[in-house]
Parts: C-alpha cells; sequence; structure tokens
C-alpha cells in the first residue's frame, strides 16, 4: 500500500488546525499510521529540504520550520502521494484552489500550513528521516 509523509507546518500548529488537516484525509479515506509532533532541528530541516538549498527562500524557510513544534505523520492509500498533494493545493496559498487545505487556510507561500511528499522517492526519503520502522503502525 503506497504512503506518503505528510506536516502540518508551525503556522498550522500555532493557530490550532492540526485537526482540521487531520480530517480532510480521514473525510478523503485515508488511513494514518503514524504521527509525532516534534520541534525540528536545523539540521534535520536542511535535510528534508535539501533540494532547495541555496535558493533566495531557504534561509528563511529553515528558521520558520525550526521556530515552533511541528506535527510529522504518515498515511496510507491508494494514489495517497497524488491525492495528498491536490488536498493541499498549490504551494502559494493565493494560487492554491478553494477547497484545498493551503487555498483555505494557507496566509502566504511560507505559512502554507502544510508540507506533503511530492513522489514516491520524496516519501520514502521523508518518511525515513522522521520516523523509524517500529514507530509505523501499519
Ligand atoms: P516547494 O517544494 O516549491 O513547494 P511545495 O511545498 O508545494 O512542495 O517549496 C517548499 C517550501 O518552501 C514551500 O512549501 C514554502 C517554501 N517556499 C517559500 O517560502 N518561498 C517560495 O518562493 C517557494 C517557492 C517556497
Ligand atoms: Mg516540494
Amino acid at each position: 500500500m503506497e504512503r506518503t509523509f505528510l506536516m502540518v507546518k508551525p503556522d498550522g500548529v500555532e493557530r490550532g488546525l492540526i485537526g482540521q488537516v487531520i480530517s480532510r484525509l480521514e473525510n478523503k479515506g485515508f488511513r494514518m499510521v503514524a504521527m509525532k509532533m516534534l520541534r525540528i532541528s536545523e539540521e534535520l530541516a536542511r535535510e528534508q529540504y535539501a533540494e532547495h538549498a541555496g535558493k533566495p527562500f531557504f534561509d528563511e524557510m529553515l528558521s520558520f520550520m525550526t521556530s515552533g513544534p511541528v506535527v510529522a505523520m504518515v498515511w496510507e492509500g491508494r494514489g495517497v502521494i497524488q491525492s495528498v498533494r491536490r488536498l493541499m493545493g498549490a504551494t502559494d496559498p493565493a494560487q492554491a484552489a478553494p477547497g484545498t487545505i493551503r487555498g483555505d487556510m494557507g496566509t502566504s507561500i511560507s505559512r502554507n500550513v502544510v508540507h506533503g511528499s511530492d513522489s514516491p522517492a520524496a516519501a520514502e526519503r521523508e518518511i525515513k528521516l522522521f520516523f523509524d520502522s517500529g514507530e509505523i503502525l501499519a
């Protein structure tokens, strides 16, 4: 069964949006198989977002991602990787369609509430970065 990594970012936790994010995925029929709240280190944030190293927004993003607790999760279901990307909406909440998480709840491109894996390779890499295999309750 396909799995993806989903994170409620510090803005989503701070604003009390954890439950709404989870509800949208549960309503869609996906199953959560792991979850933890943590404050991520700069090192972990650098690894998670390695593909963006050197981009103009990178340093500000690192400081935002480490500014408060996040909720990291693993979700399972058929087609869950692309489906969660569609439920999230476009990166910039101003462009994200109404009805998507970012379209309905995001406030700016950096404060866009959620992160979700964008490919099978990213999902595998990100799940391993945040969870030991024993923490995933299939
Ligand atoms: P990206 O991988 O392009 O988007 P997505 O989260 O939809 O996969 O970018 C990763 C994160 O980097 C994005 O969620 C928020 C941040 N970011 C900015 O702060 N400014 C920007 O201009 C871009 C492109 C991204
Ligand atoms: Mg991305």
